[in-house]
């Protein structure tokens, strides 16, 4: 075994910023693999393209002459699992992609997986892991007095997306108590940040206010997200590579819960303030309720006490600090804003938000 580790997904939203934040934090060497679907960005990994620890392979989870290849070639000590479908709204209007990808490509995934793990030597064993990445969305949705979800919240998920990461997370299990493989399993709040993609609630809502073009928020804009600022969510994922049990899940929030409102609120205050000259200001102005998504989960709260008592993870980026450095990073990166809103991109939107209304 060497110790180079294999991130699949790694040039979507959350596996980009853990290439970059790997790469300048350890001394292994990463190799990336991902198909590159729409959600799928080599501009967000430019700067380390001919690093002498990173290697990039176009493919497919699926693919599972090639997972084997990858894995009997580079003998990793750990692979690190975020590829996935994850727009709740994509999977409402085409689940199946979610089921290929987040069901199927995890299963063809743990196969390989198992397969290597067996072929290494006893003590090689010992240190190897597969992680996880999933989402707090398994858990379902909470009422305003409910606590917040922790390991042992029973799963309950509501969309096509949630549904097929809770299948994903079951398979993980069962290969851990059925082929001893040593996996660790993490479910976090909502990310926030660098590189991702303006479909997503905080981006989205960036782009369109810098462009003066209404901010869609789905219905009376009252349900809660716990945002979770994606350096945190690097951190905490290298940590429970190092320190996690395997077998055992850790929940990942930002101990940051916030309504959709206020947060789209907050956006335009920070954007008023750094571009005082924008013609649009005040940029909640721009503000428009929209058609609510269908099945759409009022609130998710992540008790993340376990990962803090057991392996010293908090979160260190409070919701004002990270929402700042996030409009920042958008206003200095208009370029790669430019370059993953092509013809494709606009389509999407249009079909999304043709037909929603929208009233003051
Ligand atoms: P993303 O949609 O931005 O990126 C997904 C990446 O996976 C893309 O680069 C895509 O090209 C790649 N990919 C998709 N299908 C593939 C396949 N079949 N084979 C190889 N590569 C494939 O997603 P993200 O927001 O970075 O999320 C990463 C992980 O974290 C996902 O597993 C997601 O469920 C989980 N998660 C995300 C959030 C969040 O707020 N973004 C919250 C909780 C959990
Ligand atoms: P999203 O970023 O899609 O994440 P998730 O649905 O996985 O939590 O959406 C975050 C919240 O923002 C969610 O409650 C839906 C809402 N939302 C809007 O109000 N308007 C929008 O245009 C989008 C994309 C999301």
């Amino acid at each position: 075994m060497t110790n180079t580790i294999v991130v699949t997904g790694g040039a979507g939203f959350i596996g980009s910023n853990f290439v970059l934040h790997w790469l300048a934090r350890e001394s292994a060497p990463l190799l990336n693999l991902d198909c590159l679907t729409y959600a799928g960005h080599l501009a967000s990994l430019a700067s380390v393209a001919d690093h002498p620890r990173y290697q990039f392979v176009r493919g497919d989870i699926n693919d599972r002459e090639l997972v084997r290849r990858i894995l009997q070639e580079h003998r990793p000590a750990a692979i690190v699992h975020f590829a996935a479908e994850s727009h709740v709204d994509r999977s409402i209007t085409g689940p199946e992609e979610f089921i290929r990808t987040n069901i199927h490509g995890t299963f063809t995934l743990l196969g390989e997986a198992k397969a290597y793990y067996d072929s290494l030597a006893a003590e090689d064993q010992k240190s190897f892991r597969f992680l996880h990445v999933s989402t707090d969305e398994v858990y379902g949705s909470l009422g305003p007095d409910d606590p917040p979800f922790n390991e042992n919240t029973p799963y309950a998920p509501n969309s096509p997306y949630s549904a097929s990461k809770a299948a994903s997370d079951h398979l993980v299990r069962a290969w851990f108590h059925t082929y001893k493989l040593p996996t660790l399993t993490t479910n976090c709040s909502n990310n926030y940040g660098p590189f991702q993609l303006p479909e997503k609630l905080i981006p989205l809502m960036v782009r369109n206010a810098l462009r003066g073009e209404a901010l869609p928020v789905y219905g009376d804009g009252q349900n809660v997200r716990d945002w979770l600022y994606v350096e945190d969510h690097c951190d905490a994922i290298r940590c429970v590579l190092r320190n996690g049990v395997p077998g055992e899940t850790y929940n990942i929030g930002g101990r940051s819960e916030r309504r959709n409102l206020d947060v789209v609120k907050t956006i335009c205050g920070v954007i008023d303030e750094l571009c005082p000259e924008s013609q649009y200001k005040p940029h909640a102005g721009l503000i428009r309720f929209v058609t609510d998504r269908p099945g759409h989960d009022w609130r998710y709260a992540i008790d993340c006490s376990r990962i803090g008592r057991e392996l010293g993870w908090t979160p260190q980026v409070s919701f004002e600090v990270g929402i700042r450095k996030t409009v920042e990073w958008y206003l200095q990166r208009q370029d790669w804003v430019a370059s993953v809103t092509g013809s494709s991109y606009r389509s999407w939107i249009e079909t999304q938000y043709a037909n929603r209304g929208g009233s003051d």
